[in-house]
């Protein structure tokens, strides 16, 4: 939300920048570990969504524990002060350096996604002595409803180990000595909004279960990924996400034995709504057939537009105030195509977006750009790094 006051404070800073309000960051945290620590679910935040120093050290004082897909990032959670014992690595491709640098920090468990995966962790942990604790990422072909791009969970997808699969999976970690079987791991996608999907998936995570367990493997972590989407459409009025409703499909539908431990990794729930891309308008051309407002950040600031025609919330929060009561002030609602400097024509954040009358200077804010927003940014065109604006109150 932008009151005056708020937007007085972003005079005179050089923009693009991103905007955290590391409140509402705080908020939303307390909000998922309340929803989850009656049930006593494990949260690791999915560090690819955002790493930013700041978003990061909050996170890891909330407690929650380090989803990592690469060895870049198992380092950045250390260095922030992640307990290795709250470290997960997956990720379909991992290099003998990364599970090297992972294996020597003792990180908590590897999520694996192939049985030559299996055998080479195996190996590299029986060079260095030591024993790896591997889950099992199973592929459980349940449609996640959400834009193929970030859809995971299909046959068709690259992520996991079919089910058909599993047998050749036991035998090499019965031969596997520096294995450890720690238990089986789920992600179906991304921007989840209909919560069946996620009952649909409990099923899965049961059948698998009973897979194991029916031969002599106890499974002992349920890891249900991550996946749960926020409201890009309404960033005020659903500012947290319905962390309630999410944790407790999972528990009416997963069959939670005592000793096992279930583990989420959620991202984009925790940190998307807590940071807007602010930009200026740099000029305003007014076509035959169309209005464009040019603004000074562009694809390489936030990619979600150009890549998945991703919708982000364009308000111009310089007229937002001025006119207060637009209608009294008769100013003009116009449209325009909001678009960025980048020499591509997909580098457009909306078409036909409805703004007060717009000039050259007004800030617009690009909301709910918290999760795959920064993280994604790019120098194409050599564009300068990213700028941080941050409240705390
Ligand atoms: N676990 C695994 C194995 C994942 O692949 C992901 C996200 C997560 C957890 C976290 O999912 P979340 O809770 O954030 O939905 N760049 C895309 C999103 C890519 C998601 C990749 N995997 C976007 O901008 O929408």
């Amino acid at each position: 939300m932008f009151n005056a006051q708020l937007v007085d404070s972003f005079k005179g800073k050089e923009t693009p920048f991103y905007y955290y309000d590391l409140k509402l960051l705080k908020d939303t945290l307390m909000a998922c570990k309340e929803a989850s620590v009656s049930h006593h679910f494990h949260i690791h935040f999915a560090l690819k969504a955002n790493f930013n120093d700041r978003v990061l050290q909050l996170i890891k004082d909330a407690g929650l524990g380090a989803d990592c897909v690469s060895g870049g990032e198992v380092k950045k959670a250390i260095e922030t002060g992640f307990d290795a014992k709250k470290v997960v690595f997956a990720g379909v491709g991992k290099s003998d350096r990364e599970i090297n640098y992972a294996l020597d920090n003792d990180i908590f468990c590897f999520n694996v996604e192939s049985i030559q995966e299996l055998e080479v962790i195996n190996e590299l942990a029986a060079k260095k002595g030591k024993k790896a604790s591997v889950a099992i990422r199973v592929n459980p072909n349940v449609d996640a409803h959400t834009h193929h791009y970030i859809t995971t969970g299909l046959d068709e997808n690259k992520f996991g180990i079919n089910a058909w699969e599993l047998s050749d999976v036991a035998e090499t970690l019965k031969k596997c000595s520096h294995l450890e079987f720690l238990g089986i791991h789920f992600h179906v996608g991304s921007q989840i909004t209909d919560m069946n999907v996620f009952k649909s998936l409990c099923v899965k995570v049961n059948e698998v279960q009973s897979w194991f367990e029916e031969r002599g493997m106890p499974v002992k972590v349920l890891n249900v990924g991550g996946g749960l989407g926020v409201d890009y459409h309404h960033p005020d009025e659903n500012a947290i996400a319905d962390f309630n409703s999410y944790f407790q499909i999972f528990k009416d539908f997963l069959e939670i034995k005592s000793y096992q431990e279930v583990h989420f990794e959620l991202g984009r729930a925790l940190v998307a709504q807590c940071s807007s891309l602010i930009t200026s308008v740099l000029y305003v051309k007014h076509g035959i057939k169309k209005n464009f407002a040019i603004v000074d950040a562009g694809m390489t600031e936030l990619m979600r537009p150009a890549l998945y025609q991703a919708y982000h919330k364009i308000e111009n929060i310089s007229r937002q105030l001025d006119n207060s009561d637009i209608k009294n002030q008769e100013s003009k609602i116009i449209n325009y195509d909001v678009v960025g400097p980048i020499c591509e024509s997909s580098d457009c954040f909306g078409k036909e977006v409805t703004l007060p009358e717009t000039k050259r200077g007004d800030l617009i804010a690009l909301r709910t750009a918290g999760a795959y927003g920064e993280v994604m940014a790019s120098a194409y065109n050599l564009r300068p790094d990213i700028r941080h604006v941050y409240t705390e109150a």
